[in-house]
């Protein structure tokens, strides 16, 4: 009886393997314990007869030794094995891992700097849809119906002559001007970023979107002479002072007068290069007096106020600024193009 227990105990033994810790454990108690399997036996083989006893008493200790021993052993192989996985995974030696920290787009950084120096003269920040409808994109600015004035900007229509009319991705954003002032009443001093769309094939000098800044400013008695002003001040303070300025009369049918402002070269200061085509300046705005009709348009007494409007680029102030080239670079996420606006971030 006691024989047969103790062969089978000694097959269960011989072929206990783990290097876990715990199971070893379990086994120390289910065999080594003060109420394990060792102790049991040998309470039991204090009855057996003592013919019996002579043979079985050392078969009893050998399985005891065994069971010890079998401990002993994989106790040690488990402490091993601990201090080795600690011992390569720590090499206070090794240089750290180095891991790279993101930076800011260069757009990013430029419309933060046209906003910050337009905060100074108390512009703040507008935002509306990228999805338009014809009203807020073009009627109530003054774009007639079949008008070709439509034509200048090449507009991604999403559905046409829906319940609201055309519905469109928007061509620039006059549209958050148009809901800023059908919003509420003058004073308006508001700067409007945010991506525009139009249907350009797209190459180093153009592109399906962009992004732009456009400004409003609406109040009693605000003249040419204040616009003027106020991006004089805005150029000096993004190119630098003695950057110098002109306006040039131009049409747009939400403006009048209008006019397009043109700065000296910020790459070769007015000698002559390719960035202003040896011309010695460079066009970055469209800009001109809020026309009435536009006003009225959006429930603004045109008899009490006026207002100024302008509308810029950003891709094309990063340009001057960064002398890049190239306009899908702005678009590709490629990080050799990104990471040398790394140092820029303020
Ligand atoms: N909305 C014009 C454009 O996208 C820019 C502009 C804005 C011109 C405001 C004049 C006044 O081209």
């Amino acid at each position: 009886m006691l024989q047969d227990q103790i062969t089978q105990y000694t097959a269960e033994i011989n072929s206990f393997d783990t290097t876990s810790a715990e199971e070893l454990e379990q086994f120390r108690i289910r065999f080594l314990g003060t109420k394990g399997i060792i102790k049991d036996i040998f309470d039991e083989f204090k009855a057996v007869s003592p013919e019996e006893k002579r043979t079985l008493g050392k078969v009893l200790n050998e399985f005891k030794q065994l069971a010890e021993a079998k401990y002993q052993s994989l106790n040690e192989s488990i402490a091993d094995s601990g201090i080795k996985t600690e011992d390569s995974k720590l090499d206070m030696t090794l240089p750290g891992e180095g891991f790279e920290v993101g930076a800011r787009h260069p757009l990013a950084l430029v419309r933060r700097e046209i906003i910050e120096i337009f905060n100074k003269l108390g512009f703040s920040v507008a935002e509306g849809p990228e999805i338009e409808d014809d009203w807020h994109n073009f009627s109530a600015l003054n774009f007639p119906e079949e008008h070709p004035a439509r034509d200048m900007q090449d507009t991604f229509f999403i559905q046409k002559g829906g319940e609201k009319g055309d519905i469109a991705l928007r061509t620039h954003t006059s549209s958050v001007q148009v809901r800023m002032m059908e919003a509420g009443q003058p004073p308006f001093r508001a700067l409007m970023p945010g991506r525009v769309y139009r249907n350009e094939a797209i190459s180093a000098r153009a592109h399906c979107f962009f992004h732009q800044v456009e400004g409003l400013y609406v109040d009693e008695n605000v003249s040419f002479a204040d616009l003027k002003q106020t991006l004089f001040y805005f150029v000096q303070e993004l190119y630098g002072e003695g950057t110098k300025v002109r306006f040039r009369p131009s049409y747009f049918p939400f403006t009048e007068p209008s006019a397009e402002m043109d700065i000296s070269c910020t790459i070769c200061k007015g000698a002559g290069c390719q960035m202003c085509k040896y011309s010695g300046w460079v066009e970055i705005l469209g800009c001109g007096m809020v026309d009435p009709n536009v006003l009225e348009n959006c429930g603004i007494d045109s008899k009490k106020y006026s207002g100024f409007a302008f509308g810029m680029g950003i891709e094309r102030i990063a340009n001057l600024k960064f002398e890049i080239k190239d306009l899908r670079l702005f678009s590709e996420n490629d990080v050799r193009f990104l990471k040398q606006y790394k140092t820029a971030i303020i």
